[in-house]
């Protein structure tokens, strides 16, 4: 059981009676993140691989340590972790470096947050590619057979959501890898929603990209993680090439290094990366398993509450089992934007209110062109502050509907 009162503690922004339901967007940063942070700043501010004095040496010891605690995490190893900015640049990484030719086919989801979708549709543009796109129903499931039906031996990948950022619900990833395997394809895991939420391993999910943001599991902004499968390290492009990427340089002539620096070109964001293996250390010592025990108590409370309040039409998911703590919801007559004004102003609520990013999903599915309120808890959230929100919500919805 994790304790919520002790690790609220951890987080200098919660003040005031601030409630943060947009941790989906962008999570809060605990001290010992903030702390390690300044550590570096403070005490081994230096480059990192490059410099043969001590205090270097130090600054690579720990950077390359962040990297074995973040792998750690989703049971990679070291050298299958790359940092980058965020999971916009792993899934552009990938997109871009898998050597896509023409008539190779891509399917992905009518889920996808558009950074795991405008890639695919670029691929398209460039190259004629043919994009599959998989759909879903209102609840958020997918059928099995239609990825049975859109892969084919032609498909180079299968590049879908592991938990939407709309609806929270749970794709069945171990089976469409085995599907996209079956038929000789890759697959990539868009793990934006899942990595800060709950236990994931790689070998286990077998897949071979799989790519995370920092700033949404504890971490500081601008660090992030792609972790490509070992025996795909050689043959995959880096986006960018330049210093730390090489093992040799001639006039006429360079050699790429083997291994994860062969993506990181230039002076890497070292706070950032230090700060998120210091967050992944944060959330390993809770326990991933603790954390999604907490959110899901938490989302039984918001899903049953939530079905209670007049108007309410909540998207996505009706049950728990295949969900996480994320959701999305519109009240009739009121706007999305005005419903999230309203909780800001009344009670200091901050949600999200809009397309979140998934513009082809709440389109073709939800029907929400508009956009729909999407407010969303993790470990620092408590019971009471979901009673709050209900009851400012009901609140909302007599007053201004
Ligand atoms: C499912 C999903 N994928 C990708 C992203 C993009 O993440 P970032 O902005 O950190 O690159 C997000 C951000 O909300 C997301 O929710």
């Amino acid at each position: 059981m994790l304790d919520v009162d002790s690790i609220r503690k951890d987080f200098p922004f919660i003040k005031n009676g601030r409630i943060y339901f947009d941790s989906t967007a962008t999570s809060l940063t605990p001290e010992p993140v903030l702390n390690k942070m300044l550590e570096y700043y403070r005490e081994y501010r230096s480059n990192v691989g490059r410099g043969i004095y001590k205090i270097s040496q130090l600054a690579t010891e720990e950077y390359e340590n962040a990297r074995k605690k973040v792998a750690g995490l989703i049971n990679a190893k070291p050298n299958e972790l790359v940092f980058l900015r965020n999971s916009s640049e792993g899934l552009n990484l990938v997109a871009n470096g898998i050597r896509l030719r023409r008539g190779d086919e891509i399917v992905t989801t009518i889920q996808e947050h558009h950074s795991n979708f405008i890639i695919w549709l670029r691929a398209k543009e460039r190259l004629g590619s043919d994009v599959k796109v998989v759909s879903c129903n209102k609840s958020g499931s997918f059928n099995l057979e239609d990825f049975d039906k859109s892969v084919t031996k032609k498909t180079k990948i299968v590049s879908v959501t592991h938990v939407s950022n709309v609806l929270g619900a749970l794709t069945p990833i171990k089976e469409i890898a085995k599907i996209a395997h079956e038929k000789g394809s890759l697959i990539m895991v868009d793990a934006a929603q899942s990595v800060p939420h709950m236990k994931i391993d790689v070998r286990d999910l077998g897949v071979d990209f799989l790519a995370f943001s920092g700033h949404k599991m504890c971490g500081p902004t601008g660090a992030g993680g792609l972790y490509i499968k070992e025996t795909l390290l050689e043959s995959v492009e880096p986006l960018c090439i330049g210093g730390g990427t090489i093992d040799d340089v001639g006039v006429d002539y360079y050699k790429i290094k083997k291994g994860p620096a062969k993506f990181e070109a230039g002076t890497p964001p070292i706070a950032e990366a230090i700060g998120l293996g210091e967050a992944a250390n944060y959330l390993s010592q809770i326990g991933m398993g603790n954390i999604s025990d907490h959110e899901h108590r938490l989302a039984k409370m918001m899903l049953d509450g939530l079905l209670q309040v007049r108007g309410v039409r909540v998207h996505g998911p009706l049950s728990l089992e295949n969900k996480t703590g994320i959701f999305s919801f519109n009240i009739s007559g009121i706007d999305s934007h005005d419903v999230a004004m309203a909780l800001d102003a009344s009670s200091n609520i901050m949600v999200r209110s809009g397309h979140h990013c998934a513009l082809p999903l709440m389109k073709e599915v939800l029907n929400e062109r508009a956009g729909s309120v999407r407010a969303s808890v993790y470990l620092y959230n408590t019971e009471e502050e979901v009673n709050t929100f209900l009851n400012a919500l009901e609140e909302i919805s007599k007053t201004l509907s």
